[in-house]
């Protein structure tokens, strides 16, 4: 912000659109004016996440985030606010001048671009050595052993990082490129002994990993051998987290949206044998553990995913713990399980894609994965039944729809071989453990309990909708006298910063309230009201009014006080009086 020309960032505000960067991570759909999707900041199966295109602003009605696109940006992507600006700047083609800025400024402000910028150049590095050096030979011997075809190689970037110990470094320092930077982005590594660097990724097949909108984040590669790490991926770079990237998403997203369905798969071979097999909607995680930031990131793109993995023991254990993260996001999710030592990378090779299709139609629901593994774990003793259904009764206390749940409720009688009824009562006292409480630091949705809040809840209201009004609510100094510290600390803002009212969108207004405020601001600016002049000046009147009525009942009670000899009540009162003389006084 401070080093950002006011205009530059207005310029870049209007050029953007919230609903097209939101898109990005969100399925909207049209409701009325807004639009509305599940909010990406915490779980919901029912849309309470706004987006309003008139207004340019978002808000959730659920956990109570809100802004414009600057803090949406903020927000999902963990940036500052010049980052977000520079980033949006990058996207509709507005230039940023940096000339203001110190040489480490400029470095910190450019070092995300810095990287996908570096990243892709070694993309097209080990895309190059892959396709047109001899030393690539063996790399593509291997792509075609392992049948994937060229074109679909293309399409993923895959490259060849060639044997020896510095060819990047050497072919990059040709480049002018710092050493430094190169390690930054995970592509180098100190040298063990001595000084200097070593690439990182040496005779391996490369994986570019990218993001939602193609940038190279970073690497992973394969051996082509026995050798060990059969992988190995880039460190966590400022551009690069592996608990929340999924690979292939930039390729998967297009048919993801619109088939409502996502396969999450385990490896970078499963990503592209799918997509060989016309299967183009499937992503894997990048060999860590599922997270719950993975699962948010899938329901920006699909309804639904298909969870993918080997019926050996490791397998099933990772489906159970991701079945978990599943239920607690609130996320619908089928489980497909391969015969084992199969991954949908050799399935497809052996079988086919219509074999690989067929089985995926029979993939289970969470519950029906959860009771067969049950079954499988506990057999069908009377103690292993005991033990089924109280380790189930839980999470089908957890299914919100209450026919599905008394759907599934008779299947495990059926299956236990009890009474229907019996389950149905455990399963009403099993906890609701489920969507798991918002975090305790997040902002709850604005509430403005009371006449006198309620009142200068609809003033600030006012002011966000009808900024014309500004001047006026200047003038006469209605914040000064304003109880509630955030909407006086909003109403502050707007008023320090537009008393000379010249225009500008709410979206606008917005930035200039302080940011632990923007999110409150963001909700009572997204409702929907109409403003008239006149309307407001009523507005303003009846809370001025309220003021004059309140001091004059203060000089009653007091009178009324000194007549009853309540001394204690009288001292109460007076304080209060003086506290009001002290506030009007400090306002001038
Ligand atoms: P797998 O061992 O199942 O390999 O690892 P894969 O994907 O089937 O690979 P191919 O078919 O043998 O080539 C699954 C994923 O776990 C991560 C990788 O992301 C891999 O795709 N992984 C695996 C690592 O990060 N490091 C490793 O050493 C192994
Ligand atoms: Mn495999």
């Amino acid at each position: 912000m401070n080093y950002i020309p006011e205009n530059i960032v207005s310029e870049i505000r209007n050029a953007a659109d919230i609903v097209d960067i939101v898109s990005d991570m969100v399925i909207l759909k049209k409701a009325g004016k807004n639009y509305q999707g599940l909010c990406p900041f915490h779980s919901e199966k029912t849309p309470s996440f706004s987006v309003s295109p008139e207004k340019q602003i978002f808000y959730c009605f659920g956990c109570g985030s809100g802004g414009n696109v600057f803090s949406f940006l903020m927000k999902h992507e963990g940036m500052s606010f010049p980052e977000a600006v520079r980033t949006l700047a990058g996207r509709v083609g507005i230039e940023v001048p940096t000339r203001d800025l110190t040489p480490e400024e400029k470095q910190r402000f450019s070092e995300r671009e810095g990287l996908f910028d570096l990243n892709r150049r070694a993309m097209a590095y080990f895309q190059h050595m892959l396709w047109k050096s001899r030393a690539g030979e063996p790399a593509r011997a291997y792509l075609e052993r392992r049948g994937i075809k060229p074109a679909v190689a293309e399409t993923f970037g895959l490259g060849y990082a060639p044997k020896g110990w510095d060819h990047l470094i050497r072919s990059f320092s040709k480049k002018k490129i710092d050493p430094a930077f190169l390690e930054k982005a995970g592509l180098t590594v100190p040298r063990k002994s001595g000084r200097g660097f070593i690439d990182r990724f040496r005779d391996r097949l490369m994986f570019p990993i990218r993001d939602i909108r193609r940038q190279v984040i970073g690497f992973g590669g394969r051996v082509m051998d026995e050798g060990l790490p059969k992988y190995l991926n880039s460190p966590e770079t400022p551009v690069f987290s592996k608990s929340r990237t999924l690979y292939g998403v930039d390729t998967a997203r297009a048919k993801a949206r619109e088939t409502r369905q996502m396969y999450l798969a385990e490896g970078y071979f499963d990503v592209i044998s799918l997509y060989q097999a016309g299967i183009t909607n499937a992503v894997a995680t990048l060999g860590t553990a599922l997270t719950r930031e993975h699962v948010r990131l899938l329901r920006g793109h699909a309804g639904e995913a298909t969870l993918v993995f080997d019926s050996d023991q490791a397998g099933v254990r990772a489906a159970v713990r991701s079945v978990d993260i599943f239920r607690k996001e609130n996320m619908d999710a089928r489980i497909l399980v391969l015969p084992e030592g199969h991954d949908p990378d050799t399935y497809i090779l052996e079988f086919g894609a219509e074999a690989f299709q067929g089985v995926a139609r029979k993939a289970r629901s969470v519950m029906d994965f959860m009771m067969e593994d049950a079954v499988k774990r506990h057999g069908l003793s009377i103690e292993g039944k005991v033990r089924i259904i109280s380790e189930l009764t839980g999470p089908l206390g957890t299914i919100e729809d209450p026919v599905a749940r008394s759907l599934y409720v008779r299947k495990l009688a059926e299956r236990m071989g009890v009474d229907e009824a019996m389950i149905m009562d455990k399963v009403r006292v099993a906890p609701v453990g489920q969507p798991e409480k918002r975090a305790q630091s997040e902002i709850k949705p604005a509430s403005f309990q009371g006449r006198r809040k309620r009142l200068e809840k609809k003033l600030v209201t006012m002011m966000l909708q009808f900024p014309e009004i500004l001047p006026e609510v200047a003038d006469r100094e209605v914040i000064d006298r304003f109880e509630d510290p955030s909407l006086k600390s909003i109403g502050q803002s707007l008023v320090y910063r537009y008393r000379d009212y010249r225009g500008g969108r709410i979206s606008e207004l917005i930035d200039s309230v302080d940011e632990a405020h923007r999110a409150v601001a963001a909700n009572l600016a997204i409702t929907g009201e109409e403003w008239t002049r006149e309307g407001c000046l009523n507005l303003i009147a009846q809370f001025e009014t309220g003021q004059k009525r309140g001091s004059q009942d203060l000089l009653q009670r007091i009178e009324a006080a000194s007549r009853d000899n309540d001394q204690a009540l009288l001292m109460k009162l007076l304080k209060e009086k003086q506290n009001q003389a002290r506030q009007r006084h400090n306002k001038t």
